[in-house]
C-alpha cells in the first residue's frame, strides 16, 4: 500500500497506492468544496484531493448524485479520492446527527478511496480532563470503524486519527493504541489552531509525539495544514501528506500564500511569485477585478505556490538537502525558527532514520544547523573510537585536510623545544566547523569533507567547538593545540600547551583504512579486515585509495564519492568472522536464503532480525538464523522501518554467497 523509495532524516518520497491510482508523497491535496468547487486543481498539478464527506451528506441533491455517480464524478476528479467524516462539523457545531459507523458506510458508498471515522478533534491547551475524555471517545470510534471495515468487507482505505490535544503524553497514547489496529492511514489531527497561533514549537512536539510512535509503513497525514511555510519542517519529522483548505479561503479573504509568509493584497505592490497569475497581472489588476474573479485567480496562485513547495521538497529529499530547505524556511518567522530549535531536542531520533551518505555537501546555514543529525552521529561515533595517548589538533586547511596538511606545518615544537612525539601513539585530528573534530585518517569520509561553513563564526559554533575540545581532552593524557587554533577560542585547560606551533602529520595509508573501517563497521573492523599483507591500489587521476587487498585477496573498494568501504565477498567473510551476531548484520528467513544467495536483494517480509544500529545506506553482512553469511548488502532502511513494513525492498544485495 504504501512504499518508500528516498529518504532524508525522517522525511521520505513514497508511493501510496489507491484504486484510483498511486500518489508520489510528500503530497497536497487540495480541498475540495462539493458543489462550490470553481477552480480544475488536476490542471494545477494536484495528484490528490480531499473532500468533505458529510457535507454531500447533508446535502439532499449532491447526496443523491454522489450516491448514483460516486464522489469522484461529483467532484470531477478521477485521480486518488481522500474523505473527511464530518468531525470538523462536530468540533465546531458540538454536535452532528450522523454515527460512526454510517459515515463510514457512507463514504464507501459513495467510492472515496480514504475515508475517515468520527474522531474528535480537540483544541490546544484545554484541560486534562477534556483531552482525555475526547481522546478516549476517538480511540472507541477508531477501533470501532477498523473492526466494522473488516466485518463489512469494506474496500476504502481507512483514516485513524491522532488526538490528545497538546498534551504529549496522551498523543503518544493515542498514537500506540492506533498502531495496534493497522490502520491504512495515520492523520494527526487539531493541529489548525497550533498553525493559526503560530505556535510551531507546540506543533513539533504534538507531532513528533504522534509520529515516533506510529508504524514507519503507513502514511501520516497532518489535517488542515495548509500553508507552505510549514511543509518542509513537518515534511522532515515524518509528515507525508497535507491537505489545503487554506488556498481557497486566504484567496477568499484577499490574501496570497508564499513560502515567506502570507501577503495581503492591499499591501501588495509587487506579485509574490512567477506563476501565471502573478506573471499576467499586477496588484492593481487585482484590486480592480470584482471579487469573484479575484478569489479565484489568488486562489490559484496560492495553490500554483503551495504544489510548487511539495515539488521542492520532495527534490529536497531526493538530493538529500531537505534540512538546509527546512533551515531557510523556518527563518521566514521567529516562530518557525523556535519551530525547528525545537526539533533540535528529537536530533537523536531524526539521526536513526537518516540516510549515512547523501549526494550533497552539509551546508551550515546557522547555529540550528549543529543539532543536525550528521554531526551528532560524529560525535557520537567519535566518542566510540579508540583513543590513543596523545590528542594534536590542527587548524584547517582546504578540504580533504589530509592532503593538504601533510608537510606543510613542518614539527612540533613545545616551548621552543621541538617535542619527541610518539605519533604512532597520537590521533590527529583538525579542528573545523560544522564537524568539530576531524581525524585526519578519516577525513575524507561522509560528510567530514563534503561540507561548507562560513569562515566568520558565529559565537554558537565557537562553544560547540570549545565544548568539544573539553570534552575530549577528557579522553587523552594530553592534548597539543596548534598554536593558530588557540588564538581563536578560549579553552580552560590546563594540559594544553598552547605553544605549540608547529605540526607534521604523517600519512599512513594502513592506519587509515583501519580507522574508516573501525569508524564504518565499529571498533577491531579495521584489524579484522586489514590483517595480513595489505595492498592498496590508488587511482591515477585522483591519487585516491580504490582498491585494498590482503594476501593477495581483493577484501575492500574505497567510494570515491563519499570514502566508505564497500566490501568484497572475501571482505564480507572477514567482517563475519571477526564480529559477533548482532554486529552489522541482517538476519533473514529460511524462505529467502536460495534468493539471497543467489544474490537477489532482500524484502522487508524475509528480515526476522537485524542490528539496530544499522543506518540507511551502511554495507551489511546478510545471515540466516544460525548467522551463516549468505549475502553482503547495501541498507535501505533502518531497522524499525524494515520491521514495520511487510513488502518493499529493505536491503540491496552486493554479492551472495552461492552453496
Ligand atoms: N481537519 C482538520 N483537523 C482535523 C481533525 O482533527 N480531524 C478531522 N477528522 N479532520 C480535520
Ligand atoms: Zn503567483
Amino acid at each position: 500500500m504504501f512504499e518508500i523509495k528516498a529518504k532524508d532524516n525522517r522525511a521520505r518520497v513514497g508511493v501510496l497506492k489507491t484504486k484510483h491510482g498511486n500518489v508520489t508523497t510528500p503530497a497536497l491535496m487540495p480541498v475540495i468544496h462539493p458543489g462550490r468547487q470553481t477552480i480544475d486543481v488536476a490542471k494545477h498539478g494536484a495528484t490528490i484531493v480531499i473532500t468533505n464527506s458529510y457535507i454531500i451528506y447533508k446535502d439532499k441533491e449532491l447526496k443523491e448524485k454522489a450516491l448514483a455517480d460516486g464522489v469522484h464524478k461529483l467532484i470531477n476528479f478521477d485521480g486518488p479520492l481522500m474523505t473527511d467524516s464530518g468531525s470538523f462539523q462536530l468540533s465546531v457545531y458540538g454536535d452532528i446527527d450522523i454515527s460512526n459507523t454510517e459515515v463510514i458506510d457512507f463514504q464507501e458508498a459513495i467510492g472515496t478511496d480514504i475515508g475517515t471515522s468520527l474522531d474528535i478533534p480537540t483544541a490546544p491547551y484545554v484541560t486534562r480532563q477534556k483531552a482525555e475524555e475526547d481522546l478516549e471517545i476517538t480511540l472507541e470510534r477508531s477501533k470501532e470503524a477498523v473492526q466494522y471495515k473488516k466485518d463489512h468487507n469494506i474496500e476504502m482505505l481507512l483514516n485513524s486519527v491522532v488526538q490528545g490535544s497538546t498534551f504529549t503524553d496522551l498523543r503518544e497514547k493515542c498514537a500506540k493504541e492506533l498502531r495496534q489496529l493497522d490502520a491504512d492511514l495515520y492523520p494527526i489531527g487539531a493541529i489548525v489552531p497550533l498553525m493559526e497561533m503560530y505556535k510551531y514549537s507546540d506543533l513539533v512536539d504534538v507531532v513528533m509525539h504522534s509520529i515516533t510512535n506510529l508504524p514507519d509503513n503507513v502514511p501520516r497525514h497532518l489535517m488542515g495544514a495548509g500553508h507552505p511555510m510549514i511543509f518542509a519542517l513537518c515534511v522532515a519529522m515524518g509528515c507525508d501528506l497535507f491537505d489545503s483548505a487554506a488556498y481557497v479561503l486566504y484567496a477568499e479573504d484577499d490574501r496570497l500564500l508564499s513560502t515567506r509568509g502570507t501577503y495581503k493584497l492591499e499591501n501588495l505592490t509587487e506579485m509574490p511569485c512567477s506563476c501565471e497569475v502573478c506573471s499576467k497581472y499586477t496588484p492593481d489588476d487585482l484590486r480592480a477585478m470584482d471579487k469573484k474573479e479575484r478569489v479565484k485567480l489568488i486562489a490559484q496562485h496560492n495553490l500554483a505556490v503551495s504544489l510548487g513547495e511539495i515539488r521542492t521538497i520532495r527534490q529536497a529529499i531526493n538530493d538529500g538537502d531537505l534540512m538546509e530547505l527546512v533551515e531557510e524556511r523556518c527563518r521566514a518567522h521567529p516562530a518557525l525558527l523556535d519551530g525547528l530549535r525545537k526539533l533540535g531536542e528529537y536530533s537523536d531520533d531524526l539521526e536513526y532514520y537518516n540516510p549515512s551518505t547523501k549526494n550533497s555537501a552539509f551546508f551550515y546555514t546557522g547555529p540550528e544547523s549543529l543539532q543536525r543529525a550528521e554531526i551528532r552521529r560524529h560525535i557520537k561515533k567519535l566518542r566510540e573510537m579508540d583513543k590513543k595517548s596523545t590528542l594534536i589538533l590542527a587548524p584547517p586547511t582546504r578540504k580533504p585536510y589530509s592532503k593538504n596538511i601533510s608537510g606543510k606545518l613542518g614539527r612540533f615544537y613545545v616551548y621552543g623545544e621541538e617535542l619527541e612525539l610518539d605519533l604512532e601513539d597520537s590521533d590527529m585530528m583538525v579542528l573545523d566547523l560544522p564537524f568539530g573534530l576531524i581525524p585526519l585518517d578519516i577525513d575524507e569520509v561522509y560528510p567530514l569533507s563534503q561540507n561548507d561553513a562560513p569562515k566568520i563564526k558565529d559565537a554558537d559554533s565557537v562553544e560547540f567547538i570549545e565544548d568539544c575540545i573539553e570534552e575530549f581532552a577528557e579522553y587523552y593524557n594530553q592534548i597539543l593545540i596548534h598554536q593558530s587554533i588557540v588564538n581563536h577560542y578560549d579553552f580552560d585547560l590546563e594540559r594544553i600547551h598552547p605553544q605549540s606551533d608547529e605540526i607534521r602529520y604523517i600519512k599512513d595509508d594502513i592506519r587509515k583504512i583501519k580507522t574508516i573501517a573501525d569508524y564504518q563497521f565499529g571498533i577491531g573492523s579495521g584489524d579484522a579486515l586489514f590483517d595480513g599483507k595489505v595492498k592498496i591500489e590508488k587511482s591515477k587521476k585522483t591519487g585516491k585509495i580504490r582498491h585494498i587487498s590482503v594476501d593477495g585477496n581483493l577484501v575492500a573498494n574505497m567510494r570515491a564519492s563519499d570514502a566508505f568501504l564497500v566490501l568484497t565477498k572475501e571482505g564480507g567473510k572477514k567482517l563475519h568472522q571477526a564480529t559477533t551476531y548482532p554486529h552489522n548484520r541482517v538476519v533473514v528467513n529460511q524462505d529467502s536464503e536460495p534468493f539471497t544467495r543467489d544474490g537477489k536483494s532482500v524484502f522487508c517480509q524475509f528480515v526476522v532480525e537485524m542490528d539496530e544500529n544499522i543506518r540507511p545506506g551502511d554495507e551489511v553482512l546478510i545471515v540466516n538464523e544460525n548467522d551463516d553469511l549468505l549475502a553482503i548488502g547495501k541498507a535501505l532502511l533502518n531497522s524499525c522501518e524494515i520491521e514495520s513494513f511487510n513488502n518493499g525492498q529493505a536491503i540491496k544485495t552486493r554479492k551472495g554467497f552461492k552453496k
